[in-house]
């Protein structure tokens, strides 16, 4: 989120962020000031074009980002999807019901010639995965090239993909995360976890440095027994030296998405941070751009940043947020590991301007919310635009993990006229978590001790268990998407037993009836984590007695 143009919660970052230059002229390229010419933005992603035939988009990534000397083995997940966006040209379109029919492709996994894995996968999936043991390979900082073949059975054909396995030296002190390709999720390992990786599914805030979690320890103590398990400060050691704070994060393991913002353009600079922060236990993130795209940072900054910090640290992920809604994300999204998407929507005029004085629309304009429509559904078409762009990019773009990062400021700022009540929070939350998002880190704290109290109640249930195992090990298949009128539902299954999130982002819904199905195979509501309604399991359908109200959100679990 921008700050520094308003008031002084939000002073603190003004410095970084001083109007004047050439590029504020814009804001995700756009012309938004009154009298400007048009400028056409440019920058546009567009959905690629489709092939006349049947493509085999074979892909391979390993299991985890990274792996360590003490890991015991690997996984690789192979995907052998039929695509006509992305892919080499399959045989023929029948080809696909006779290799199922024949039985699979062969899979052959290599590093050089070394074969690592063998096996066999259909046509037409996704998320094979195929154990490797780690013992034949040293660990190094390099990556290990590897290479994917594939032969057809019913024709010689053959395709190839290749990676980059990480298998990395132990490391002794502080933190170490990982992503799980698998589902988007974030491992982490610190002096707390007995030296295994656990799962964490992030849910926190931004948090204003000077006038809050620089001020005591206590501060931060309180934020943390409200729940939240992340905090992405709002400053850097280029600005202060946040040992104390950074310190009492270590003890209390909360952790911290370490935010460069001001000086990731300056290589030098986060040369110079990195060895300060690395090797701290509440290390989670880096965090390199705020909003690149809005203020039109050089397109290649981000990954500069990016590499230097693999480079200096491969033990820990980067994100960095994207405040537009289509603007240079192939450029500015090759520079992080995870995305993290800002649509703020709540008290906004979608279509005019109160600070500019102009219309917005597609081409010209700064309405607060880039190309939204002001209703708590901009939050989850941000996050499918986000997992579609990676989609139409292909490769390991397609599974990188988004991240929101909801509303919850409480100072009317210009472009937004009131805070979200508790019940739009939770409901921007629970939809993003429908929608794919992996973590949420709202903007920011401290927030009105109204939001505060509500979205301490929702963090103590989403970072624990049982619903933090299924956010966090398994990924939402969304039932009935919001967009189109009516309820918001996503499942998330693992074993026997399945998450289901219900959201109604608009309207109350007189008779809620969700089909569910039914090779789901469950049989009764076992328990409610979140929200006051009532279910029932009638064979396949779930009912809620009595309806549900408007902005009502519910986390139930099946077995
Ligand atoms: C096998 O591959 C050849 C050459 O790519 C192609 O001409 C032929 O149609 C394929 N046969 C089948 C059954 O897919
Ligand atoms: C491949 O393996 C052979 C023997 O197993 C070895 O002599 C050769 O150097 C290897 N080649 C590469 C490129 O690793
Ligand atoms: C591939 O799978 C998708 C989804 O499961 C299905 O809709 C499609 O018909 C399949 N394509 C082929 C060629 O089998
Ligand atoms: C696939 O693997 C099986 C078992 O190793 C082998 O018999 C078969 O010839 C292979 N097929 C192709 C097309 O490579
Ligand atoms: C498949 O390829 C192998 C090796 O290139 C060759 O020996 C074999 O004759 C081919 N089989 C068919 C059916 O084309
Ligand atoms: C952070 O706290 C220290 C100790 O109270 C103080 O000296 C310093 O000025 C504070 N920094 C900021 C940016 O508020
Ligand atoms: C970049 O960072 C270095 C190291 O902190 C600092 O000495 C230098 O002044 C910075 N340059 C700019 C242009 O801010
Ligand atoms: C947005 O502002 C325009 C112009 O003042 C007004 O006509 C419109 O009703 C406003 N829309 C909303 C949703 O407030
Ligand atoms: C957006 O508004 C500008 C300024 O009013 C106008 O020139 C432009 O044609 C509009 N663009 C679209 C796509 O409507």
């Amino acid at each position: 989120m921008r700050a520094g143009r308003s008031h002084g919660l939000l002073a603190f970052a003004a410095a970084l962020h001083v109007p004047g230059g050439a590029a504020q002229d814009r804001w995700c390229g756009k012309a938004y000031q009154a009298g400007s010419p048009l400028v056409i933005p440019g920058g546009r992603l567009e959905p690629p074009d489709l092939s006349p035939r049947p493509l085999l988009d074979l892909k391979i990534i390993p299991r985890h980002s990274i792996y360590l000397a003490s890991d015991e083995g690997a996984e690789f997940i192979v995907d052998a999807a039929i695509s006509y966006v992305h892919g080499s040209t399959w045989p023929s379109s029948d080809s696909t019901a006779q290799e199922q029919q024949s039985g699979a492709l062969n899979v052959t996994i290599t590093w050089k010639n070394q074969t690592l894995a063998k096996g066999t996968v259909m046509p037409n999936t996704t998320d094979n995965i195929f154990p490797i043991d780690l013992k034949s390979l040293e660990p190094r900082m390099d990556g290990y090239p590897i290479d994917l073949a594939v032969t057809s059975h019913t024709n010689n054909s053959t395709f190839s993909a290749a990676t980059e396995l990480f298998l990395l030296p132990e490391k002794t002190t502080g933190s170490v995360v990982k992503i799980d390709n698998l589902y988007g999720s974030l491992l982490y390992r610190n002096p707390t976890t007995n030296g295994i990786f656990v799962p964490v599914f992030p849910y926190g805030f931004y948090g204003d440095y000077s006038g809050y979690f620089n001020k005591s320890a206590s501060n931060v103590e309180k934020y943390a027994s409200q729940g939240y398990n992340v905090v992405n400060v709002v400053s850097s050691f280029a600005d202060d030296d946040m040992s104390a704070t950074i310190e009492t994060m270590d003890r209390l393991n909360l952790f911290l998405q370490y935010d460069m913002r001001g000086s990731y353009k300056n290589l030098s600079s986060v040369a110079w941070q990195m060895p300060l922060v690395k090797d701290h236990p509440s290390l989670l993130t880096w965090y390199t751009a705020d909003e690149p795209d809005g203020w039109q940072d050089p397109l290649d900054a981000p990954k500069q940043a990016y590499d230097l910090i693999a480079s200096l640290d491969r033990y820990h992920p980067t994100a960095l947020v994207l405040n537009c809604q289509n603007y240079y994300f192939e450029e500015y999204s090759s520079g992080a590991d995870i995305i993290m998407e800002d649509a703020y929507p709540v008290g906004i005029n979608a279509t005019y301007s109160w600070k500019w004085g102009t219309a917005c629309n597609e081409t010209f304009g700064d309405c607060g919310c880039d190309n939204c429509e002001g209703t708590l559904l901009d939050v989850p078409d941000r996050v499918d635009d986000f997992y579609d762009y990676g989609a139409w990019l292909g490769g390991t773009a397609t599974r990188k993990p988004v991240w929101a990062v909801p509303q919850a400021f409480s100072i009317p700022e210009d472009y937004w006229a009131r805070e979200p009540t508790p019940d739009e929070a939770w409901v921007m939350d629970l939809l993003a978590f429908n929608h794919g998002a992996k973590a949420r880190l709202a903007w920011i704290y401290p927030a009105s001790v109204e939001l505060d109290t509500a979205l301490s109640s929702l963090a103590k249930v989403v970072t624990t268990s049982p619903v933090m195992n299924f956010l966090t090990g398994a990924n939402p298949v969304l039932l009935q998407d919001g967009k189109h009128g009516g309820l918001d539902v996503a499942y998330w299954k693992m074993g026997d037993q399945v998450l289901v999130s219900v959201v109604a982002p608009g309207e109350s819904v007189a008779n809620a009836e969700i089909p569910l199905p039914g090779d789901l195979q469950l049989s009764r509501v076992g328990s409610t984590p979140w929200g006051e309604i009532s279910w029932t399991l009638d064979g396949t359908t779930l009912r809620a007695e009595g309806g549900l109200p408007s902005l009502a959100t519910s986390l139930l679990i099946l077995q």
